[in-house]
C-alpha cells in the first residue's frame, strides 16, 4: 500500500510517501519543512504564522516528496492526515489539502492522531515489532505514557498534570538565553556539565501513580537562574542543563520502574522530539538491560514531528477500513485512549 501522509499540528510542515505491508515498512520519502526561524523571533510558536506557512509550504512539498518517492500521485492508494491534537489553524491547512487532493483524485482518505503517529514511527524502524508494548510519548506537547495493549486498544497509564516535557526543556533554555527550541542544545550542553551541581525538584508525581509534573521542576530551575543572576553572580549555564537534565530523567525512568512493576511489559519504544536527547535514550537502554526489556527508539529524524510516522499509523486505519468522509474534522485536543493501529 502506498500511502501519501501530510503533518501539519505545528510548526513543521511535513509530507511523505510510504510504503506498508505486513512484510514491507519503507519510508519513500519524507520531507519536513520546519518554521524554526520563522519562530525564532518570538521564542515560541506563533499559531497563525504556523497556519499561513503551512498554506505556503504544503503544495511544492507534496510535489517533491512524490517525485522523491518515484511515485505519481495516480499510483498512491490512500491519503493520511494528522488532524488531532495539536494547533487547530494549522492541523486545518494539512487537512483541508488531503480532502482537496482525496476528492479531486478520487482517493480514500484516512485520520491519524499525531500521538499515534510518534509510537507509530517505531513501526517503521522496526518491521516486527507488534502489539502489546508500552510507549513513552515525550515532546513538545504531550508527555503521555501508553499501555498499547493490541492493535485496537490503547490507554493511557500516566501523563503530565502540567507543562509537557519538552515544554519545561524549552523554557529553561531559553531563560539561560539558548538558541530557540532550547531542547537540543540543553542535550549538548548537559553533556559538558556536572550533574550533581544543583538540586532540583523531581518531576514525578509521589504516590502510586505514573503521573509527572514538569512545572515544579521548571519553575524551580528558572527561579535559580534569576535568583543568582540578581545575585550578579555569574551561572554555570553546563551544570544547570547538566543538572535540570539529569532530574528529568531520573523522573522519567523512576516512573518507568513502576509501570514495569505493575505491568511487567517486554517491549518499550519511546517517542516524540524529546526521545532525541542523547541521556534520555541512554537511561532508557540501561533500564531495558536491566530489567531485560526490548527497548527500541527511532533514529533522530524519526522522533521530531514527520510525515512518515503519519503514514505508518495511517496504514493500519487503512488496513482496517477506517476511511473518513470529506466531513472530516480537525481537533485540537485527543488522548489516545480507544485509538488503534
Ligand atoms: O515531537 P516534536 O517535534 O513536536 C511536538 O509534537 O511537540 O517535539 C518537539 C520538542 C521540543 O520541545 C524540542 O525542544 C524537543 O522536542 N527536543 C529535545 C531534543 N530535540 C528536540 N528535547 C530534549 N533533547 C533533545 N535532544
Ligand atoms: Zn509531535
Amino acid at each position: 500500500m502506498l500511502i501519501l501522509s501530510f503533518e501539519s499540528s505545528c510548526d513543521e510542515t511535513a509530507v511523505a510517501v510510504v510504503e506498508m505491508s505486513e512484510d514491507i515498512k519503507k519510508i519513500r520519502s519524507s520531507i519536513v519543512a520546519s518554521q524554526i526561524e520563522m519562530h525564532k523571533v518570538y521564542g515560541g510558536v506563533v499559531p497563525e504564522i504556523a497556519s499561513r506557512a503551512h498554506i505556503e509550504a504544503i503544495s511544492n512539498l507534496t510535489i517533491n516528496a512524490l517525485s522523491e518517492a518515484g511515485v505519481t500521485l495516480e499510483e498512491i492508494d490512500v491519503i493520511a492526515v494528522a488532524n488531532r491534537p495539536g494547533l487547530i489553524g494549522a492541523l486545518l491547512v494539512g487537512v483541508n489539502f488531503a480532502k482537496s487532493l482525496a476528492y479531486a483524485n478520487k482517493k480514500p482518505i484516512v485520520a491519524v492522531n499525531h500521538i499515534m503517529g510518534h509510537i507509530a514511527a517505531n513501526y517503521l524502524i522496526y518491521p516486527d515489532l507488534q502489539p502489546p508494548f508500552f510507549a513513552f510519548v515525550a515532546s513538545g506537547g504531550h508527555t503521555s505514557l501508553i499501555n498499547v495493549k493490541s492493535y485496537d486498544k490503547c490507554e493511557t497509564v500516566g501523563k503530565t498534570r502540567d507543562d509537557a516535557i519538552g515544554e519545561a526543556f524549552d523554557k529553561v533554555a531559553r531563560v539561560m538565553g539558548l538558541t530557540y527550541p532550547g531542547g537540543a542544545a540543553m542535550d549538548k550542553l548537559a553533556g559538558e556539565g556536572d550533574k550533581n551541581a544543583v538540586k532540583f525538584p523531581s518531576a514525578a508525581i509521589t504516590g502510586d501513580n505514573l503521573d509527572f509534573s514538569f512545572s515544579g521542576l521548571k519553575t524551580a530551575a528558572v527561579n535559580y537562574i534569576h535568583n543568582q543572576t540578581q545575585k550578579g553572580e555569574e551561572i554555570n549555564k553546563a551544570d544547570i542543563a547538566a543538572s535540570f537534565t539529569d532530574t528529568i530523567v531520573r523522573s522519567v525512568i523512576k516512573k518507568l520502574e513502576l509501570a514495569h512493576e505493575k505491568y511487567g511489559f517486554k517491549v518499550f519504544a519511546l517517542a516524540g522530539g524529546v526521545a532525541a536527547n542523547s541521556h534520555l535514550r541512554k537511561a532508557v537502554i540501561e533500564f531495558g538491560e536491566k530489567k531485560n526489556i526490548r527497548i527500541l527508539i527511532p533514529p533522530l529524524s524519526l522522533c521530531g514531528d514527520n510525515a512518515a510516522m503519519i503514514g505508518a499509523a495511517g496504514y493500519y486505519q487503512a488496513k482496517r477500513g477506517k476511511f473518513e468522509t470529506l466531513a472530516l474534522n480537525a481537533y485540537a485536543t485527543g488522548s489516545v485512549d480507544g485509538e488503534s493501529f
